[in-house]
């Protein structure tokens, strides 16, 4: 008997549970007509570019987004400490003003990675941005209530704004930690392929000019001949793992590069580091050298 109400209760949190209903609403349509819009706006709105690489976080070498929103839930998070603590009113107005300006920015970075994601993590996405457009109004009520002197007003619409925010913030580890959005998809060689010389392939089965996929043990590389030499790296997108040999060549600024097929990543070919996002991480690269039998050898690179 008592393991029945168990396994009943089990099942029960299996379909009520927080990671049951965010793997529920990744799977739910009901809001892709705004979700599909929406994405759509931003793409629009901000450009290839500096701004939207920045937005990204290319400069620093990884998402923007999740940094900038600790300070905005750190702030939040402090005020309601210093409300608890009915400490000096000033310092809990500061902490939410820096807050709520400090959003507008994390707001923009959040939506421009979020464009471009795959549905099912935009999905979640639109409903962590909800939530927090809701905590962010709930928090800018509350300094407008406290500068009114309305304190105590000012203090409940900011734990209210926490709760939301906090649903936000679970929905955001959810798509970060369930659905690696804003993870590294590019597979770690150095653990996959062990160190040293490894054949691939004849240089004379290669295409001239033209990106092929080749496999190397578990993972699979893009491998582009150019007259005697080969460029190799891995060939998933360290964004969402799109397959960079079907990306395009480029010129930039002097400088050969592949552009991903999905979101537009683009990787130079040198070494592999990122020149646009979305993707920040850069596309692990391979040294290669020809055999005097033509056979190409590769190795994992230092990047
Ligand atoms: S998978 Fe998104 S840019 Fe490559």
């Amino acid at each position: 008997m008592k393991e029945e109400v168990r396994a009943k209760r089990r099942q029960l949190r299996d379909f009520t549970g927080p990671v049951a209903l965010a793997d529920r609403l990744e799977k739910s349509k009901a809001m892709d007509r705004p979700v599909r819009a929406l994405a759509k706006a931003v793409r629009r709105r901000i450009r290839p570019g500096l701004l939207r690489d920045v937005l990204h976080g290319v400069p620093i070498g990884e998402p923007l987004h999740p940094p900038l929103a600790s300070v905005s839930l750190g702030c939040w998070m402090s005020t309601a400490v210093l409300d608890l603590a009915g400490a000096d009113p000033r310092a809990a107005r500061l902490l939410l003003a820096t807050g709520i300006a400090n959003a507008v920015p994390t707001a923009a970075a959040g939506l421009t990675d979020w464009s471009s994601l795959h549905r099912e993590q935009q999905r979640v996405g639109f409903v962590h941005m909800l939530s927090n457009l809701t905590a962010l109004g709930l928090f800018s009520a509350s300094l407008l209530a406290r500068l009114r002197g309305r304190e105590r007003s000012g203090r409940l619409l900011s734990f209210a704004g926490l709760g939301i925010g906090t649903l936000g913030a679970y929905l955001g580890g959810h798509m970060a930690y369930r659905q690696a959005a804003g993870a590294n998809h590019a597979p770690q060689v150095s653990h996959l392929v062990p160190l040293g010389w490894h054949d691939l392939c004849p240089i004379k089965d290669l295409p001239e000019g033209r990106p092929v996929a080749r496999r190397l043990g578990y993972i699979q590389l893009f491998v582009l001949r150019r007259g005697e030499g080969v460029i190799v790296l891995a060939d998933h997108c360290p964004h969402l793992a799109g397959p960079l040999h079907q990306g395009r060549l480029v010129m930039e600024d002097g400088e050969a590069c592949v552009v991903c097929p999905w979101h537009g990543s683009t990787f130079r070919l040198g070494d592999g580091s990122v020149r646009h996002g979305p993707a920040t991480a850069p596309a692990p690269t391979f040294e290669t050298r020809v055999r005097r039998d033509g056979t190409i050898q590769v190795r994992p690179g230092l990047t």
